[in-house]
């Protein structure tokens, strides 16, 4: 799937004087059903994380504490997402190589996902996942 698919979504906000409200609805807010939800934390600032992709998992990440970077990569192009706020998520389609850094200490990421966590999902080599984004996007264009 190209980049392209890949967009900051502008959550739900109920402001409220007593502290503010979002909420995300699955296959409402995001194009998918959430079966699993993961957060980092404790994070060191100046860390970084990620750096693999997934076959077919579907994903939104937020910034729910602080903040940091997400670069996407879809095997032709590559783009910096900043993530700093609560009640935005970066919607993250599958075939999508992404390295998460610039994390600002006590920062908290959550991430949202389409499925159970399955290692045989993951590319954690580059070059593999670039060839088969390629042969992917080939196929695609045929
Ligand atoms: P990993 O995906 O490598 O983290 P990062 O997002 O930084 O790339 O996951 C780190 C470890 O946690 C790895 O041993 C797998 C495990 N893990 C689970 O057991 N369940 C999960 O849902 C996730 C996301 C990771």
């Amino acid at each position: 799937m190209p980049i392209a698919e890949c967009k900051i979504a502008d959550l739900p906000k109920i402001t409220d004087p007593r502290g503010n409200l979002t909420f995300i609805e699955g296959k409402s807010h995001i194009p998918f059903e959430i079966k699993r939800v993961y957060y980092t934390y404790d994070v060191p600032g100046g860390s970084d994380r990620g750096a693999h992709a997934h076959k077919n998992l579907h994903q939104l990440i937020i910034a729910m504490s602080g903040s940091f970077d997400v670069v996407l990569d879809d095997g032709f192009e590559k783009k910096r997402f900043h993530l700093n706020r609560s009640y935005f998520g970066l919607y993250v389609c599958p075939m999508m190589w992404r390295e998460l850094d610039n994390f600002s200490s006590g920062s908290v990421c959550l991430v949202l996902a389409s499925e159970l966590y399955d290692p045989a999902d993951y590319y954690r080599d580059y070059k593999e996942f670039l060839r088969d984004a390629k042969a992917k996007r080939g196929l695609a264009e045929c």
